[in-house]
């Protein structure tokens, strides 16, 4: 197992009805801005249940600020930061899913920098300039990107189509409020991509190369089979609030620090992926799903001890060849997405070979030129992945 230094300091506060507790998580005086997004959460009732907790318990003055879009817009936020200083916000409250609480924790640091710096350099230093920031909560509508327990962002420029991740110890939520009744009305489609995209956060940390780090294996492990059992049911159950439940815990605990710590970690997914969003508009869970199975497959000898380990211990493939037990890993994999009406090739998206030239041109101007876990994943190799993924 590798050295490694883990805190995560997000209380969970976990289950139907807690959204009520917001009244003692929110400290009694503060000046608040709740952030949400498009208007889901006013249109299911979770503002409604946000604004009458803030109201009990203390003689606190709220404010709100609507519209971060999904793949938050550096644009957007910077409206709200404005609003922060404006009106001398000292808590925010984040409602919604991975792109308003991204968006919030983006504005959480933006907010204290002098009005003179550029807050894009939070993202040109991936948060390593970010030295205080604003505190803040969520309450999670959405399992999928982890974000309720962790300390990162990922924030666009839309004029420039810059798509670029930042992490920091002072972002991490105080708290997350996470009430599975709340996903209920998710569209199947963001469901889907939910799944997936926790999925691929546990492949990341787990699918690269033994390090001895028996716990995190059986933990990752646990999760992937989970997600496995609950998958198709989350989809066609959307009221069952045992497997919300289970999905909902399932997606913060694949990334939330714990099974990535001592372990080495890959992902190239996830850069590759970023760039398909930024250039094509496609939700971030989905060109996961075709970029994984293509990256297994052109990695599959550096990835191969992990990947014999896969096959048995999530598939339980123990019959035939090496080869052949990757091969059907590499298969059930997709087959899963594709299960979950999550297309796993490019043609899906009505992208050709005449696509990759451009993405790679992307990886290229982010610095995304030595990715995987041995940092060998070269701009051609990017681009083999991409031709497998067609
Ligand atoms: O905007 P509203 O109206 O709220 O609608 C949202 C949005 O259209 C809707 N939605 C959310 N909860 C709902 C709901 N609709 C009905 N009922 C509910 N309960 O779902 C749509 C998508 O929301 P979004 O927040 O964009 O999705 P997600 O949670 O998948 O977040 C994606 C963003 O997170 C980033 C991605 O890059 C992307 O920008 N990621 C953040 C990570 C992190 N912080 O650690 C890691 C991830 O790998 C990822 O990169
Ligand atoms: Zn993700």
């Amino acid at each position: 197992m590798q050295n490694f230094d883990f805190q995560n300091p997000t209380r969970i506060v976990f289950g139907e009805g807690t959204i009520a507790q917001l009244s003692t998580l929110v400290p009694p005086a503060a000046q608040v801005l709740v952030l949400y997004g498009g208007g889901s959460v006013t249109r299911n009732g979770t503002l409604d249940q946000v604004r009458a907790a803030l109201a009990e318990g203390g003689t606190r003055t709220v404010h709100e600020f609507a519209g971060i879009e999904p793949n938050p817009s550096f644009e957007t936020l910077m409206r709200a930061v404005a609003e922060v200083r404006e009106r001398r916000i000292d808590f925010l409250l984040a409602v919604g899913g991975g792109s308003v609480i991204d968006g919030t924790k983006f504005v959480a640091a933006a907010a204290l920098l002098p009005p003179e710096e550029d807050a894009w350099t939070i993202l040109q230093t991936h948060g390593r300039s970010i030295t205080r920031a604003l505190p803040l909560g969520t309450v999670l509508t959405l399992p999928a990107t982890g974000s309720e327990m962790n300390s990162g962002g990922v924030i666009t420029r839309r004029a420039t189509h810059d798509k670029l991740g930042f992490m920091s110890p002072h972002t991490f939520p105080r708290f997350s409020v996470l009430d599975p009744t709340r996903t209920y009305t998710l569209p199947l489609r963001q469901v889907a991509n939910g799944i997936v995209d926790a999925y691929v956060h546990i492949m990341e940390q787990y699918l690269t190369y033994p390090a001895d780090a028996m716990v995190q294996d059986r933990l990752a492990e646990g999760l992937l089979r989970t997600l496995v059992d609950i998958g198709p049911r989350a989809l066609s159950e959307p009221q069952n609030y045992a497997i919300r439940a289970n999905f909902m815990w399932t997606a913060t605990l694949a990334l939330n620090g714990l099974i990535g710590a001592g372990v080495p970690q890959d992902w190239a997914t996830h850069m590759i992926g970023h760039e398909l969003t930024a250039l094509h508009g496609i939700d971030h869970g989905r060109p996961l799903a075709v970029v994984l199975p293509a990256l297994l497959q052109v990695r599959r000898d550096a990835k191969r001890l992990k990947l014999l380990q896969y096959a048995e211990r999530v598939w339980d493939l123990r019959e035939g060849s090496e080869e052949e037990r990757i091969d059907a890993a590499i298969a059930r994999t997709r087959a899963f997405f594709e299960s979950l009406e999550v297309p796993t090739h490019l043609s899906a998206y009505q992208l050709d070979a005449s696509a990759i030239d451009p993405l790679v041109a992307q990886l290229e101007k982010h610095g995304m030129t030595r990715l995987g876990e041995r940092r060998d994943i070269t701009p051609a190799i990017s681009r083999s992945i991409l031709e497998a993924a067609l």
